[in-house]
């Protein structure tokens, strides 16, 4: 069949150009919606009288047929095929003779590509909301174990006041939850078909551009056949927020980077999510975590790429857009397994929950404690963290123990003493939102309407 515009060429294309041009081999993953827009796109045709009823039949069977061929790997690919609009186009032709070569009728590879790009992206999305949902799940499940175990909050790092476990891992299940609806939001401005732009100003014949968006289930069609088919917002979007996952969950790994290390000693990983070294027989490392920080590095990579390859082109569709696909398709790639993989590990490991608590029993911890049971005698909050303030530092320099220089204390005593016992100030957190046991309870069945809220809105 040659190329798709060989009427306007003599010679052939140098090998050059089609080995940079050629872009088969990515985007043979989008068949499937390249199939279903021809499905919408025949059916229009009919309809609006471009295509005879029998023609357009035997152009939905060959459909069929190459769908079969491509979804059991049959499909023959040739040396022509440039890209799977070219290869499903030119294998139609083959099964359904003229009729075939009307497929194309009204249509441009540009609102086609488009079209197959946005329909992948949202049912790609909408898989990986699934993955992110199963890992909060197992973050709940986690938390709800936790019980009362209760671990060092820190701040820079360095310990700063106990936090429950369940709250802890309850915070990245947040975090995530904004992932969701990030990536939900992004699905949702995907959602219109660009099909019926043809290559940049629709046409001629009698186009029904709303019957195939709502054919391929679209919510919505374009409005301008420039910006349909030059806009790449849905790609962007979808890469920063994939991106935006990808640190969060690269911050969840750094950190079980460190509570799997003997010098935290927090968790302690499954063997079946971690990994030996080749030469040192004691080790035990935390692969998983560490490729969660590290693919971040690429998701963040994608998107300033893409944004790059975006700034400079002008209206309406340029070649540079073809390389919406590798970035895209790797993000996704690159996130589901890190979520799967995330997910086995946080489900498999065992928290080290006297660690934490042994971490917890340093007293100074606790200080902000004793400031505010000044503050509820009645002493202002500045003098009140003075005060303990000059406690810890002369218990630092040698003093005394905390505990007995706060009993010592005349405006502090044995009362205010046992706060610093291990355990007591965790207890002590009530307000809203906070590490308090109460506190967690409404956030955990908070955190349960957020999951059931994520799961109907991923139905929908
Ligand atoms: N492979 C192309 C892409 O991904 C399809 C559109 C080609 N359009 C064109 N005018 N050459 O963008």
């Amino acid at each position: 069949m040659g190329t798709l515009w060989q009427g306007r060429f003599a010679s052939e294309a140098a090998g050059a150009l089609r080995a940079l041009n050629d872009s088969l081999p990515v985007d043979r993953r989008l068949y499937a919606d390249d199939i279903a827009g021809s499905r919408a796109h025949v059916r229009m045709l009919i309809d609006v009288g471009l295509l005879e009823e029998a023609d357009g039949e035997s152009v939905l069977d060959a459909l069929d047929v190459v769908e079969a061929e491509m979804a059991d790997d049959s499909f023959a690919f040739a040396a022509d095929d440039e890209d799977i609009h070219t290869a499903v186009e030119r294998r139609v032709t083959e099964l359904a003779g003229e009729a075939g070569a009307r497929l194309h009728t009204g249509r441009s590879r540009n609102d086609q590509v488009a079209t197959d790009l946005r329909l992948w992206v949202m049912r790609e999305l909408g898989e990986i909301v699934g993955l992110v949902t199963n890992l909060q799940e197992t973050l709940a499940d986690r938390a709800d174990e936790a019980g009362e175990a209760y671990l060092p909050g820190y701040t820079h790092l360095q310990r700063a006041q106990p936090v429950l476990l369940a709250h802890h891992l309850l915070a990245h299940g947040w975090a995530l939850s904004r992932d969701v609806e990030r990536l939900c939001d992004a699905r949702d401005r995907a959602d219109v078909s660009p099909l019926g732009a043809g290559a940049l100003a629709g046409s001629s014949l009698p186009l029904d551009p709303d019957a195939t968006a709502a054919a391929m289930g679209f919510g919505a069609r374009f409005e301008n056949s420039l910006d349909a088919v030059s806009d790449r917002d849905f790609v962007a979007e979808a890469l920063f927020a994939l991106a935006l996952l990808g640190v969060h969950l690269s911050r969840l790994g750094e950190e079980l980077v460190l509570w799997s290390s003997d010098e935290f000693g927090f968790v302690e990983l499954d063997d079946a999510f971690a990994t030996g070294s080749s030469m040192l027989p004691q080790k035990k490392n935390p692969d998983v975590a560490e490729l969660a920080r590290g693919k971040a590095g690429r998701l963040i990579g994608h998107v300033s790429g893409f944004l790059a390859t975006l700034k400079g082109l002008p209206l309406s569709y340029n070649k540079d857009l073809q390389e919406d696909k590798e970035p895209l398709f790797d993000a996704c790639d690159t996130v589901r397994a890190t979520l799967v993989a995330v997910d086995g590990m946080v489900a498999s490991l065992t928290f080290r929950t006297d660690r934490m608590a042994a971490a917890t029993a340093a007293p100074y911890v606790v200080a902000i404690d004793l400031a505010e049971y000044l503050v509820a005698g009645g002493m202002p909050f500045r003098e009140a963290h003075q005060v303990v303030g000059a406690l810890v530092r002369s218990a630092l320099a040698g003093d005394g123990s905390l505990a007995d220089l706060v009993t010592a204390h005349g405006r502090l005593g044995p009362e205010a003493a046992a706060l610093l016992e291990p355990g007591v100030a965790v207890t002590r957190r009530t307000t809203p939102g906070g590490t308090g046991a109460e506190a967690v309870a409404v956030q955990r069945s908070r955190f349960g309407d957020q999951l059931a809220a994520q799961r109907d809105r991923l139905d929908r």
